[in-house]
This record gives structure tokens, sequence and C-alpha cells, in this order.
């Protein structure tokens, strides 16, 4: 085992965070090793594989960082300074991979492996998901499916990826289901790792073998109708699906409300945004320094958000140095790479017609916004072009985050916390439901559709959405299918 080197940098864009000792050792005195080959696809300063030191079995370690790679010597250990979606293996043995794979959205994978990336979420239809854990997890699946299928998975992840109940992670679960029997699930508090104030879990998973039936025979007490009802957490059997936010019939998630919204964000806004009081050609001049700089440095990005010494965002008056800056800076640094890849894009910023005012909450500011950054893979957040009177709600829940609803004149809400906020224009909005919810509304009140706005609003503030957020780490926006009538809704509020 080595001690933690100094790798800042790399700490966030390879996700490097250690597991203690002690942890990998609860998780690997849970796992049945015998006759299989164990993989570490990504042993970071190799805990995991010090503590399999004295298992006779073949073991290989997979590590990208090179600097890391080279500090950890283990004999009884194949060790190989690589990329874990450049690693394949042939075998009929059992396979057994163990670890910690790297968290991260948008993966730093997209912007090496993308080709294969688009292969295996194509080959197993999980599209949308931009987060290396699932890529990692579908790369783990391939490897063993194409050895016949005989191998488990017990990787530790954010408890959110599994409790995330957006349309595109709902699907990786329903894969997930499809092609491995669920182990375990077992909680691990963030706080014992030094810098992750996420929920984790162990996540143990045998992958489903076609030919043999051993696989199911272990979980048959779980098994109904073919399908797997019920997961040991944290040893007390569990319903799967409602652990895994997949039995949502008693709610209406956001997406089967509005036909489309879009999604702001800070660190777009301290871009994309002017400073207060900047004029339009100040703002212009320097937002195209920015983006014609393909070689722009951290520091050179820092010093050109400014106008007269101030910058867009509060989390700017904290000192250059600091990691909060550092974060931001790194997050829009990669929005300013994804902007500067389109083609032609730097006149988009010359053209002045580009540029809206909008009122903030008591200055008047400029917002850039283009068709062509609308919308693209590697641009998270979906702009509206044209900025309008919005409805602000809460993009990305946690369980313990504030969320903000309300209602704003323009389509992004500034400086607020988390960082994702939705919006849907106001005008119009007849048009901007589906189908499936004006039937739903219709069937229960007379009231217009345009009450949908106040009727979020009150959904956000019963017990009801606290305990959504509370139960489900990461809570998409959704309204209970029950409808709550106008004059429960007075009573409740009066209560
Ligand atoms: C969360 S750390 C965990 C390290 C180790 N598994 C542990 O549990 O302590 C993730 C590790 O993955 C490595 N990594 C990131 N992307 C990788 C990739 N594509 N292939 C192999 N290793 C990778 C990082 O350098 C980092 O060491």
């Amino acid at each position: 085992m080595i001690e933690r080197k100094n790798v800042q940098s790399n700490k966030y864009i390879l996700g490097q965070f250690f597991t203690p000792v002690s942890i990998c050792n609860k998780i690997l005195s849970t796992i049945d090793v015998s006759e299989a080959i164990i993989i570490e696809p990504s042993f970071g300063t190799g805990n995991f594989l010090h503590c399999m030191k004295n298992l006779p079995n073949k073991k290989i370690g997979v590590e990208l960082d090179k600097d890391l790679f080279i500090q950890y010597l283990d004999d009884s250990v194949q060790l190989l300074n690589m990329n874990f979606y450049d690693f394949s293996i042939t075998t009929n043995k059992k396979l057994i991979f163990i670890g910690n794979p790297p968290f991260r959205t948008p993966a730093h994978s997209l912007s090496t492996h993308k080709k294969h990336l688009q292969w295996l979420t194509k080959k197993y239809n999980v599209p949308g998901i931009r987060e290396e854990v699932v890529f990692f997890i579908l790369h783990t699946i391939d490897i063993i499916l194409k050895n016949g299928g005989n191998g488990e998975i017990h990787y530790i992840i954010p408890e959110s990826i599994l409790k995330n109940n957006s349309k595109f992670f709902s699907r990786f679960k329903q894969f997930l289901k499809e092609t491995c029997c669920f182990m375990n699930i077992t909680h691990i508090k963030g706080t014992e790792f030094e810098d992750v104030s996420q929920d984790l879990v162990c996540l143990s998973l045998l992958v489903k073998n076609k030919h043999k039936e051993s696989g199911y025979n272990l979980f048959s007490t779980n098994i109904k109708n073919n399908e797997q009802k019920y997961v040991a957490i944290d040893g007390e059997q569990a319903n799967l699906d409602e652990y895994l936010c997949l039995s949502n019939t008693d709610f209406i998630p956001f997406q089967k409300i509005f036909k489309k919204t879009f999604l702001g964000s800070v660190p777009c806004e301290s871009l994309l945004m002017s400073v207060a009081g900047e004029p339009l050609e100040h703002f212009q001049a320097r937002l195209c320094k920015i983006i014609g700089n393909k070689n722009i440095s951290t520091e050179e990005l820092y010093q050109l958000l400014q106008f007269n010494g101030k910058r867009h965002l509060k989390v700017f008056d904290n000192p250059y140095e600091t990691e909060i800056v550092q974060a931001k800076l790194r997050i829009i640094l990669s929005y300013v790479k994804n902007i500067q890849a389109k083609e032609n894009i730097l006149q988009e910023f010359w053209n002045k017609s580009n540029y809206k005012p909008i009122m903030g909450r008591e200055i008047s500011h400029y917002y850039f916004r283009s068709e062509k950054i609308k919308k693209d893979k590697n641009f998270v957040y979906e702009l509206n072009p044209n900025p309008c009177p919005s409805f602000y709600f809460t993009g990305n829940p946690s369980h313990s985050s504030t969320d903000y609803f309300g209602f704003c004149e323009y389509d992004c809400n500034r400086n607020v916390s988390p960082g994702a906020n939705r919006t849907v224009p106001v005008a119009g909005i007849e048009d901007n439901l589906t189908d499936f919810f004006i039937d739903w509304w219709k069937k229960n009140t007379n009231e217009p559709l345009s009450s949908i706005f106040d009727y979020i609003i009150f959904i956000s503030k019963t017990s009801w959405y606290s305990d959504m957020k509370k139960n489900n780490k990461r809570f998409y926006f959704a309204i209970p299918m029950e409808f709550v009538p106008a004059n429960k809704r007075i009573l409740a509020h009066v209560a």
C-alpha cells in the first residue's frame, strides 16, 4: 500500500477518492472468491489489492493514472497501466470485479473513449447518461457477458445512481435488472472517505448466466414470475423496485407533465451573463476573447470573467486559489471547450442580436443566447434561446437540497442552490403539456391548465414532497398521482 500523494489535479477529473482499508476488508469478507479471477478495474492507491494480497487467486489490477500506477508494487497481481475501457480478457473462469470506480458527470472518458461508449450504450440500450460509474458498470457487464456470463460485480457507487428517477437512469436500472441479480446493497458512510459527502453503497451484482441456473437458484426466494422482487439491503430484505424507485405509478414525473423544459445553471450564467452594470460592448468583447482563445487557461478565464473587478457569481468573492473557485472555474472551462468545439461559433458571439437584455431581480443584464449552443450532447444545460417570462422549478433535488419554485422574467433564476433549475415558458403553457397530463388534469378538475404552476408550488410545500425527497436520494420533480382538490389545498395551507 502506498501513501496518498498530492493528486489534486486528477482528483476531480479522474474521480480519485480512495477506499479506506477497513471498508475494503469489510467488502471482501462478504465475497466468495474461490476459483475466480479477481479484477480491480481502477485500483488507485491499491487498497483493495493490498487487502487481497494473501488470496491465491489470479488477480488483475488496472489503473489509468501513471503517477499512481508506478507507486503501487505488488508481485501477487498482474498490474496494468491502462484505461479500463481498453481492457478485455478471454477466459472460461468466473470473473469477479471489485473496486470503487470513478464517479463523475460528465465522464472523463467521453473525451477519450466516446466511440466505445456510444457503442456500449447503444448495444445495451442505455442512452442519455453521462456518468462515469454507469459506463464502468456497462463495460464490466460487457466483459462478463463476452466470457459466457459467469461473473460478479462489487462496486462502491453513489447511492444516487440507484435512486435517480429520471427516464434515462430508470432505463439503466431496468437494464441492470434484466442482466443481473442484485445480491446485496450495503450502505457505506461517505464521511469515511476523505472529501466525499455523498451517500455511498457497495452494489453487489451477479450477472445472469444464460447457460447456468445457479444465479437464479441463489435468489430463488427473491424471484417471482422470473423477476427479482426482493434484495438484501444492509442484510434486511427490501422490495427491489421500491428501493430502485422503479415502482413509480403513484406519482407523475415532470417529464410526463411538460413536453419541453429548459435547464438553466449557475455556471452557465457565470459565463454567459454580464456582470452588474457592464455595458454590452464590454461583455461582448470579453466573451469573444474567451471563446476565441482555444488554449485559454483557468487563470486567463478567471481574468476574463470580470468587469471592474467584479464577477457575476458570488462564489468568485473567494480568493482565486480556493478549491471552491477552482472547482467552478473547471466547470466553466469545460463549457468553454464545448462551445469552442462548434463550427463557426465565434461569429455567433460577434453577433450583437444574440445578447438578450434581461431583467434580473434588481438590475438588468445581458445574456448570450444562440440556437447553436442551445443543446449539445456535451453541454449539460439546455438554454432557451429566446429568454421569456418563465416558471422555474427545482432541477435535481437531493434529499437535503433547498429547492426553488416560482416565476421569473426570464428563463433562468440566478444564484440559487442547487445550481440547476428547470424552467418552462409561461405563455402558451397549454401547448407544452403532454396529452397524458391534460387528460389527467381534466379528469380531476375544472381549473384552467395554467393553474399547474400554482399546483406545483403547492405540492412543493407538502409533506408528500419532502418525504419523496428524503426517501429518494436523487428525486426529479414529480407530483402525486392522487390529485389534491382546491378546497383541500386551502385547508392544507391553513393547517
Ligand atoms: C474512486 S478512485 C478509487 C480507487 C480505488 N479503486 C479505491 O477504491 O481506492 C477511482 C480511480 O479510478 C482511476 N480511473 C479513472 N478513470 C479510469 C479509467 N478509465 N480506467 C482506469 N482507471 C481509471 C482513477 O485514477 C482513480 O484512481
